[in-house]
């Protein structure tokens, strides 16, 4: 996006007559004697040129007042209002519209709960939680569609940029989860934090302790959706906020050498694989699967003389490593087993290489991935980090054949299973004829038929074929049983 050239055409006013609501807003607002604006991510994502459904309205004055006037206005029944958070939400066609009214805020230091006190346009955006999702945008008659940018947000998105209208430390100290969502900010938008937001997120990550399991997972399933998700994932690891959150991918970093054996950075790989399966999947729990794959690798490294480093076992324990990991990060439990069972496999392709491989090898391992085995294979080949070029196509190919291998064997497996759309019931009964070899002649028969494609493998045709070749069966040979 040329960011410079569309800044200075951005017309707000033609966004807001987008919407007959910002319209109608707008009369309430003037009938009812309060002033509003537009504000928050509905704004920044404006700028941004990112599709939204949804919008928050700041009120000076009381927003669940307001919103229930607009509601009435608009003819909306159902509203939901938060009296003691001064909030109030309702949904109106296919968007979702919030309300607040403006606030001073203070916090109780273990909590996250606001004591909230009516405050001044000023005094809420300036302890919003960053400058680029300060930018306010008029409803009110007089300046419809006016943008109010107090804290350089517009700069700040031109310079990729998240920093916070106050003082870092007093924006995370007053709601810590903001530690995260600067992270996720950055992640999604791929933009840099400042760096005294970095010391600040380093000098409060334990102050995520009074937040919620939930909300932390929350931000930190967005990084990982996000289209390059190693941009979190460092600055997690770089401010410290991994170890206090997820110390088992914190404690992949750290390289060893020893004589002349060391091996690659297990954090640094796995930002690379988390990367570079992102490209070919947007499945979160492929994406989590890739973050976690190697997870066992510290506990599991041994250095063995005149061979190296190996780290035996890794994908078993680092399975087993996830009932823990699902349960402290409330984790939705029905991903379990299928985050466990890619990692558990994901070393098992690559063992099926060798020309000598029996069927039964790959056969367990159509069995053990199952419907999954095409994730399990994504997973393989984004684990594939090597910066030469011609080791990448060489282990790529590796996956070609196995893959041709279970196409292979799946082929023979469907054609032993394979079994004549018309059974031998059918056949004893249209030839009248009692149960003996000649039913499994005839059924044999139609199979060939269908095998080398004379007829098609259903029903009507297998039956038009049964009585055409019926009378040649029965006629030309004696029934025995
Ligand atoms: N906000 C805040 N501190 C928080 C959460 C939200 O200051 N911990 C403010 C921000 O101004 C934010 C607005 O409330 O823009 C709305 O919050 P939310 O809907 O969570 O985020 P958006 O910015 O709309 O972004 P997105 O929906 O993309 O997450």
């Amino acid at each position: 996006m040329d960011f410079e050239k569309s800044f200075t055409e951005i017309d707000f006013k033609e966004h807001l007559f987008s919407n007959k609501v910002f319209q109608i807003a707008s009369q309430v607002a003037e009938k009812t004697n309060v002033k509003l604006f537009l504000i928050g991510g509905f704004v920044r994502d404006i700028v941004l040129d990112r599709e939204r459904d949804d919008a928050d309205f700041l009120v000076i004055g009381n927003g669940p007042e307001f919103a229930s006037a607009l509601a009435k206005e608009l003819d909306v029944k159902s509203i939901s209002i938060f009296r003691n958070f001064g909030t109030a939400h309702f949904k109106y066609e296919n968007m979702d519209l919030e309300f607040v009214g403006a606030r001073k805020e203070s916090y109780k230091r273990n909590s996250r709960k606001p004591i909230v006190e009516d405050g001044s346009f000023e005094d809420d955006i300036s302890r919003r939680d960053f400058t680029i999702n300060t930018l306010a945008v008029s409803v009110n008659k007089e300046d419809f569609g006016r943008l109010i940018d107090t804290y350089n947000g517009i700069e700040d998105i031109k310079n990729k940029i998240i920093r916070t209208p106050v003082d870092p430390l007093i924006t995370f100290d007053d709601d810590p989860l903001r530690i995260m969502r600067a992270i996720r900010f950055a992640s999604q938008l791929n933009f840099n934090l400042d760096d005294k937001i970095k010391k600040a997120a380093e000098e409060l990550r334990d102050r995520l302790g009074i937040i919620s399991k939930e909300r932390i997972t929350d931000e930190f399933l967005k990084i990982l959706s996000s289209a390059k998700p190693s941009v979190g994932l460092r600055l997690l690891q770089e401010t410290g906020v991994m170890q206090t959150i997820l110390p088992e991918v914190a404690n992949l970093s750290g390289v060893e050498q020893r004589k002349d054996f060391h091996h690659k950075d297990v954090f640094i790989h796995t930002c690379m694989v988390v990367d570079n399966i992102s490209e070919n999947t947007d499945k979160i729990w492929l994406r989590f699967a890739a973050l976690m794959h190697d997870i066992a690798k510290p506990q599991t490294k041994r250095f063995i003389e005149g061979i190296g480093w190996t780290f035996h076992g890794h994908e078993e324990i680092g399975a087993r490593m996830m009932d823990e990991i699902f349960e402290r990060m409330r984790l939705p439990l029905t991903n379990l087993e299928y985050v466990k069972k890619m990692i558990r496999l994901h070393l098992r392709p690559i063992a099926l290489v060798d020309e000598e491989v029996t069927d039964s090898a790959i056969r367990r391992l159509i069995v053990a991935a199952g419907e999954d085995l095409e994730d399990l294979i994504t997973l393989c080949r984004a684990d594939i980090t090597s910066k030469n070029i011609q080791k990448v196509s060489k282990y790529l190919a590796n996956y070609e054949k196995v893959m041709a291998k279970v196409r292979e064997v799946e082929e023979k497996d469907r054609l032993r299973a394979f079994q004549s759309p018309v059974r031998g019931e059918d056949i004893m009964k249209i030839c009248n004829i009692p149960p003996s070899k000649k039913v499994g002649e005839i059924k044999k028969a139609i199979e060939d038929a269908i095998l080398d494609g004379k007829i098609g493998n259903n029903y009507e045709e297998a039956y038009d074929y049964l009585l055409k070749i019926k009378d040649e069966f029965v006629k030309s040979q004696n029934v025995t049983n």
